[in-house]
């Protein structure tokens, strides 16, 4: 029998067959890079974010032909998250794994940040993933069972001045996961968050930015700060995340539920914040 290769080259079966996944904010970043490795796992993958042409080079990309779905859908929207879901529940047949991925909190020092800051925050990386969770995890009792894979942040335990929106609507996940989990674990339904620190994508470049602003430092002299706080001395691949994502919402992950697991490296934050005066 063949041996079946995913992406990064693993022997190991992830038994996500035929499963079917809903990743939310999966036009790029860390979520398409969950909806690739997915795919590779023989998963049948729903993504939803808001911008069309953004939909549509992550399909053409993608190439997942059938097991593949693109929803358009603004997760700030509740009625639109209801109607992602059940556009994925009737084009595959139901949901077994639900990722949330859509989050971008601005950075940002606290009197700079304005009250719709703070509420576009809280708006998308909390409640965003709350209506997600809300929308389908009925339905994932009524099928039996199911798993939640919230992509949350390291900033939620590591608090960092300069990307408080951030980690005040990741504690909150994190504090709203441990909830549900202990809730829905009877139903055979696990909830964890995973945690990343800075990971190489378009929502990093910006907080990036943003965090070079605010230290009053170029973006270079802001990488380098970044990498120091970071014990491997690199910062994470989206595909890093993807496979841990891939590995905790799989059955291989059968005992897990209510863990927030970090995959940020063991960064040292305070080492970014320490070196020179705000
Ligand atoms: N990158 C990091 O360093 C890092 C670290 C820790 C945690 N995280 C978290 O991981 C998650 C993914 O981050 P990322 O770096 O992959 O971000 P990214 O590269 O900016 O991608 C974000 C994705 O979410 C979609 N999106 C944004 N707003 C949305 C909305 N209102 N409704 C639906 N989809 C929306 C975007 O597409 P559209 O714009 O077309 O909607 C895009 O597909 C976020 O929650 C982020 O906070 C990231």
């Amino acid at each position: 029998m063949a041996v079946r290769l995913n992406p990064q080259g693993s022997q190991m079966d992830l038994q996500l067959d035929g499963k079917v996944v809903f990743v939310t904010g999966a036009s790029k970043g860390i979520g398409f890079a969950t909806a690739k490795t997915l795919l590779g796992e023989g998963a049948k993958v729903a993504i939803a974010a808001r911008n069309r042409d953004g939909l549509d080079r992550a399909v053409a990309e993608l190439d997942g032909g059938e097991d593949l779905l693109a929803v358009q859908a603004d997760m700030t929207d509740p009625d639109d998250v209801v109607r992602a879901v059940a556009e994925v529940i009737a084009g595959f047949g139901g949901i077994d794994v639900l990722v949330t991925c859509a989050g971008s909190s601005p950075g940002g020092l606290l009197e700079e940040l304005t009250e719709e800051q703070w509420l576009a925050s809280l708006n998308l990386k909390f409640m965003g993933y709350v209506r997600s969770c809300r929308a389908v995890l009925p339905h994932m009792r009524e099928r039996g069972g199911g798993s939640v894979v919230l992509v949350v942040g390291n900033d939620g335990l590591k608090p960092s001045y300069w990307e408080m929106t951030a980690g005040a609507a990741n504690a909150a996940d994190i504090n709203f996961a441990s909830s549900i989990a202990e809730q829905y674990g009877p139903q055979g339904i696990r909830i964890n968050t995973i945690n990343p620190g800075p990971v190489d994508t378009d929502r990093w470049d910006g907080l990036e930015k943003a965090f070079a602003r605010d230290k009053k430092v170029s973006q270079d002299r802001a990488r380098e700060l970044t990498l120091s706080s970071l014990p491997l001395g690199r910062i994470c691949g989206p595909e890093e995340v993807a496979s841990l994502v891939a590995f905790v919402a799989s059955p291989l992950a059968s005992y897990l539920n209510g863990a927030h697991i970090p995959v940020d490296g063991g960064q040292r934050k305070a080492l970014m914040d320490a070196k020179e005066p705000a």
